[in-house]
């Protein structure tokens, strides 16, 4: 347990800080608002805090359209607010990583207006460049991950600059040694400041096929309003030239000996699931997401046997997992795993499953308190340029009515999982102060029991049952560094696994069912020690022959 670093045994918690906690009463979280609030979080029992980005952006995608690598978003604060949130963070034992977008910035950002200024600019080669294919039009038929053609026309100078994502957001060249000096510096300049390192966005995209071959993916891409309804294979042959290309791992290996540069362990993230992320185990990214775990419409406990059997056998030696059930571009966990009948004890078995499966779990804002898909009533609402995009493209191409497309939208946008944290009942749920309108709707849940303010002091709320398997975590030694065992003989309705080392044993019992389980105690030893259980079972407790488990129940229990 010692042996491991502080990323290893760290729980982390994302902060979207737009809709963390609005310290100014502008209708938007910010700086201040965040340290306030870090007494909560260090009383959840969280260890590490991921921000997505916080940086100076028009915020067509939510930020994550960067035009000062070095600053902070001035509705989020200055400079000062930000240092003041880390001194405070790291004083509460809370460590810190930033949201290091490295595939584009925005188009309002100097770099790229100094780069499309003119052929000749100086910078012109910090973004991707292309001159018209030869009878006119864009220089090959890529797609943008957000749709549409992934290039677009600069009337001025005649040429086409690359974006994976949004037209508004443009490429950044990382065959550039200039580009690739400055935007290491800005990684500099946040680890000077102390910060203990990136979640690293959209790495895959970084480098495209210098050749700019064709995909070559039969389809109608007119047709094709989301690259996201593609089978795999298919998104492959379509995507297979824009991502994944020579020079990344390079690239993060420089990262790496960047970072390790810095006194404190400093970690990088990658977003994305390829474990060939990890390098060697010791020189590319600590991190990338199990997102295949998270990426089922249902979790049975077939889908998570198969999935650490797969990932733990794959991992690199010296690499080390990382699990997440949501974050800010995916449904809530409350939404996507409830089932409208026993939605708070899914929510209970899946937080149970994330902190007791092998790896860094991450989790999500307000998913300690069950906050739910927000449902938007209006186009107008909508802040995620891409669902609008999208919109668009069913409308047009698609020729889906409007009121149809309006519903399919509102029913995806990525702002359904963005909306404001529900401190307490109040008007505006304690985020804002009463009157101001919030930059997305505060869900209507919060008056009815969803919010800090109605769980915090009962146990047997969902957040009670967050800081209980918290402290948990924190109190079991195998939990963190033991190894994953699966105990196949569980069946069906139940995932059943041991976790051993650190001098201790833990049976975990997971039941996905909605009636009663039994899980024979032989194959591992006949009794186990009760250490925690969703139902209300006296701690401590021995069980003999046979565990039996209730709907959806969660039990950890020490055996020997
Ligand atoms: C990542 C982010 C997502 C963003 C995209 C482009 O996938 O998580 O929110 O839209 O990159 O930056």
């Amino acid at each position: 347990m010692e042996s491991l670093r502080w990323w290893q045994r760290a729980v982390f918690y994302q902060i979207y800080p737009r809709s963390f906690a609005d310290g100014n009463g502008d209708g938007i979280g910010d700086f201040v608002g965040m340290a306030a609030r870090l007494d909560y979080l260090r009383e959840l029992g969280v260890d590490a805090l991921w921000l997505s980005p916080h940086y100076p952006s028009p915020f067509l995608d939510c930020g994550y359209d960067i035009t000062d690598y070095t600053g902070v978003a001035p509705e989020y604060g200055t400079l000062d607010d930000f240092a003041a949130f880390l001194r405070e963070a790291h004083a509460r034992g809370l460590r810190v990583i930033l949201d290091l977008v490295l595939n584009h910035s925005s188009d309002q950002h100097p770099w790229f207006v100094e780069s499309r200024a003119g052929r000749d600019s100086p910078k012109r080669d910090w973004y991707v460049w292309r001159d018209p294919a030869p009878g006119g039009g864009p220089p090959n038929n890529w797609t943008s991950i957000f749709g549409g053609p992934a290039w677009t026309l600069d009337p001025a100078t005649g040429q086409y600059y690359y974006h994976a994502f949004l037209k508004e957001q443009p490429d950044l060249n990382w065959r550039s040694p200039a580009l690739k000096a400055a935007m290491w510096d800005a990684a500099r300049f946040w680890l000077d400041l102390g910060v203990d390192g990136f979640r690293l966005d959209a790495i895959a995209t970084i480098f495209e096929d210098p050749e700019l071959r064709d995909h070559d993916l039969d389809l109608d891409m007119d047709a094709l309003v989301d690259v996201n309804t593609l089978t795999p294979e298919q998104y492959e042959r379509l995507m297979g030239r824009q991502s994944k290309q020579p020079g990344l791992h390079e690239l993060m290996r420089e990262l790496r000996a960047l970072v390790d540069a810095y006194p404190g362990d400093r970690v990088l993230v990658g977003e994305d699931d390829d474990l060939t992320f990890h390098g060697s185990g010791e020189d590319e990214l600590h991190l990338v997401f199990n997102f295949p775990l998270m990426r089922a419409r249902r979790l049975t406990p077939g889908h998570v046997r198969a999935n650490q059997a797969l990932r733990l056998a794959a991992l690199p030696a010296g690499a080390w997992p990382c699990n997440t059930l949501g974050n800010h571009d995916s449904p809530r966990v409350w939404s996507r795993y409830g089932d409208g009948a026993h939605d708070a004890a899914l929510a209970r078995l899946h937080l149970a499953l994330l902190l007791t499966l092998k790896g860094t779990p991450f989790l999500y804002y307000g998913e300690e308190i069950g906050m739910a898909d927000l449902q938007l009533g209006a186009l107008e609402q909508v802040r995620d340029m891409a669902a609008l995009h999208r919109y668009a493209r069913l409308v047009g191409r698609g020729g889906v009515a409007p009121e149809a497309a309006t519903r399919i939208t509102l029913a995806t946008t990525r702002d359904r999982c963005r909306g404001p944290m529900q401190w307490g009942a109040g008007p505006n749920a304690g985020f804002s102060p009463p009157g101001v309108a919030t930059w997305l709707p505060v869900h209507p849940n919060a008056q009815a029991g969803v919010s800090v303010a109605a769980q915090a002091g009962d146990p047997g709320s969902l957040l009670g049952f967050y800081r209980r398997m918290l402290a948990l975590r924190r109190a079991t030694p195998a939990l963190v560094a033991g190894d994953y065992e699966d105990l196949p003989e569980a069946g069906q309705g139940c995932l059943a696994f041991l976790r051993r080392g650190a001098g201790q044993a833990c049976l975990v019992a997971l039941s996905f069912a909605a009636d009663a389980q039994a899980l024979d105690l032989g194959p591992v030893g006949g009794r186990a020690r009760l250490r925690f259980a969703s139902a209300g079972r006296a701690e401590g407790g021995l069980v003999e022959g046979e565990l039996a488990l209730g709907p959806f129940e969660v039990v950890v229990a020490e055996l020997g």
